[in-house]
């Protein structure tokens, strides 16, 4: 495996991979790699001739300077994970290479932004897009990878894709979970071990709504998703929504939908956790 870290080097690379006919897929990450990441490696490697891997922890789309500055950052080890799973270039840039001069480029994305982690996060999607906009451009991938743990993300950057026609395919990959039920994610290396066995909480209570979908009115289960946090303390829930998948717009009433997303955001001691899950009406 090659590493990267210059513009101008990986735009050669990418020209001559393109001139050669060779498929690239692409994972963009911000490291602290895990097991969710590592399997859309897999899956890209087995679908693309060379696969292409970034790590960079994106400032513009932390509207919290703490989380900037605390998310956890292993290039070493990310680095060697990826040599076991058949990535052929890592994409480790600086800020200053890929941010040489301010922009005054501002995306934005409607009703997508108006819920969820649109609200809690103002700007964070501004961010996303500018990062992932600018990588494709780079990397000029066939497919590129995202998990379905980032819901509104890959929803973002869906609109990203057909809004500036970026000729790809956008793969979302199903969450990846530990076997407790918890979403692996880059952040839960920050929880310490009290907080590790209560994020377990978060996709209990995405089980226990599922269950009750087709038997109480969705506004009666909000309020119990909210009572139930309510009672762990450590726990802080900062919301629970039952909303339309592509969208991200909330369900007042299931009608005659086949599937909705469950998603939840809540701080489990300090660290902020997401999840969802996405439930097919006809199969509960
Ligand atoms: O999901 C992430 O890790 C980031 O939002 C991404 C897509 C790598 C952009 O910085």
């Amino acid at each position: 495996m090659q590493v990267i870290e210059q513009v101008a080097s990986i735009r050669t690379i990418v020209q001559a991979l393109r001139c050669s006919g060779k498929r690239i897929g692409f994972i963009p990450t911000m490291g602290a790699l895990h097991e969710g990441h590592l399997q859309l490696m897999r899956a890209s490697a087995r679908e693309n001739h060379v696969t292409i891997c970034s790590i960079f922890v994106n400032p513009t789309q932390f509207n919290n300077a703490s989380d900037y500055k605390l998310y956890p950052r292993t290039l070493e080890q990310d680095t060697s994970l990826l040599q076991t799973v058949g990535c052929d270039y890592l994409f480790a840039p600086s800020a200053e290479e890929v941010y040489p001069q301010q922009s005054l480029l501002r995306f934005s994305f409607g009703e997508l932004e108006t819920v969820m982690e649109g609200t809690h996060r103002p700007g964070h999607f501004h961010g996303v897009a500018t990062i992932v906009g600018k990588l494709f451009n780079l990397v000029q991938p066939h497919k590129a990878y995202f998990g379905q743990k980032d819901l509104q993300q890959v929803a973002v950057v869906r609109q990203l894709v057909q809004g500036l026609g970026f000729d790809l395919e956008l793969v979302c990959h199903p969450t990846v979970r530990e076997a407790d039920g918890l979403a692996m994610s880059s952040r839960n290396k920050r929880l310490n071990p009290a907080q590790r066995q209560l994020a377990t909480q978060l996709y209990k209570v995405l089980q226990l709504a599922k269950q009750d979908l087709k038997q109480k009115p969705l506004a009666g289960i909000k309020s119990e998703v909210a009572h139930y946090m309510q009672q762990v303390d450590e726990l802080s829930l900062e919301y629970f929504e039952i909303a339309d998948p592509y969208t991200l717009q909330p369900v007042e009433d299931l009608g005659q939908r086949d599937e909705v997303a469950l998603c939840i955001a809540a701080y489990v001691g300090e660290v902020r956790l997401i999840d969802n899950i996405v439930v097919n009406l006809n199969e509960i």
